[in-house]
């Protein structure tokens, strides 16, 4: 019942990031993948700007091989994402769409993608990133900005619709502690439950950086919202650190995010409901740290080669 994933990668924004498909043409990649998980979640090729690139068209190849390669390999999926201010295509950010026009859009996008994937996801991320780190709705959503707040709860309730099986999850960075933002999530999941909207769980990505140290009261933080009857997950974590001149990490920063990672999962572990922990990739070969954060890097828990870390054997003795 607990379940260890893995982000599956292929399809950035990025061009730097290094791979147009590894899942189709990268082997070992493959290998490793099949063996060591038993649960993937799509980096990017669900998301609107990937899956629905115009506005009457789906692309849904790379999500179906997804899908397809889990179910012969035993995994389960998570959904990523479906109400989200980032990755959006063009036409739907830069359309001139009425209100009612909209809302229309978002509600048939959700009922098809989920519907699609009926009964083969676990936990979709129904919404990505809505607040701030103080706690304020991102004015920089579409859906949120065009339509208001009471958007958030509709979702939900078409993607329930449209799968009453999956469990379905608000997702953000920045909340693996008690602060203002996972306070407006408490405070926000709270009120939606009491009205009855089916939202079944908070996860925390967990993009980690030595710089920032360990968010210590991890435990504390996933425990408060397991207690209002949620389940809980962490769904990105990597732990980044400042790569040395020669960019290779030193012994003692690879023992460090061995750390990190193991307080993640040991967190997790602890908490009623938090069954599904998935990685941001596996392997530094794919990796989007690079490419987002400048200086960063080897945030995965194995090296290009496949070869593991520190963090790989932390992990597994956590088991
Ligand atoms: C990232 C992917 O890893 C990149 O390949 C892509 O170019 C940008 O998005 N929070 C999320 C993820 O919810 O979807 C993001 O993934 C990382 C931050």
């Amino acid at each position: 019942g607990f379940y260890i994933g893995t982000a599956v990668a292929g399809g950035g924004h990025h061009e730097e990031q290094p791979y147009p498909d590894p899942f189709s043409s990268d082997r070992p990649y493959r290998e490793v993948l099949a063996a060591e998980f038993s649960s993937v979640s799509p980096e990017n090729q669900m998301k609107w700007e990937y899956i629905h690139p115009e506005r009457d068209r789906y692309n849904f190849a790379a999500a179906d091989a997804i899908v397809r390669f889990a179910k012969q390999n035993r995994q389960v999926v998570r959904g990523h994402t479906l109400l989200w201010h980032s990755q959006n295509p063009e036409w739907l950010e830069q359309g001139d769409f009425t209100p009612e026009q909209l809302r229309e859009i978002l509600r048939e996008h959700i009922t098809t993608v989920v519907k699609r994937y009926a009964g083969r996801i676990q936990q979709w991320d129904v919404a990505n990133e809505i607040f701030t780190d103080t706690g304020a709705l991102r004015s920089e959503n579409i859906w949120i900005r065009e339509l208001g707040p009471g958007i958030v709860a509709d979702a939900f309730r078409w993607a329930h619709k449209a799968d009453p099986k999956a469990k379905l999850f608000f997702n953000d960075f920045g909340v693996e502690s008690v602060n203002a933002k996972s306070d407006a999530y408490y405070a926000l999941i709270k009120q939606l439950r009491a009205e009855g909207v089916p939202v079944h769980g908070f996860s925390a990505q967990a993009h980690l950086s030595t710089r920032y140290g360990f968010p210590g009261d991890l435990e504390t933080n996933l425990k408060r919202f397991s207690a209002l009857g949620l389940e809980t997950a962490i769904t990105e974590l990597d732990v980044r650190m400042d790569l040395p001149e020669s960019g290779v990490p030193t012994a003692e920063q690879l023992a460090q995010q061995a750390d990190y990672y193991q307080r993640t999962l040991t967190a997790c572990l602890n908490v009623d409901g938090c069954d599904s922990f998935t990685i941001w990739g596996f392997t530094d070969k794919y990796s989007w740290v690079p490419v987002f954060f400048e200086g960063e890097g080897a945030a995965t828990v194995m090296w290009d080669d496949f070869g593991r870390k520190p963090a790989y054997y932390a992990l597994r003795s956590t088991l």
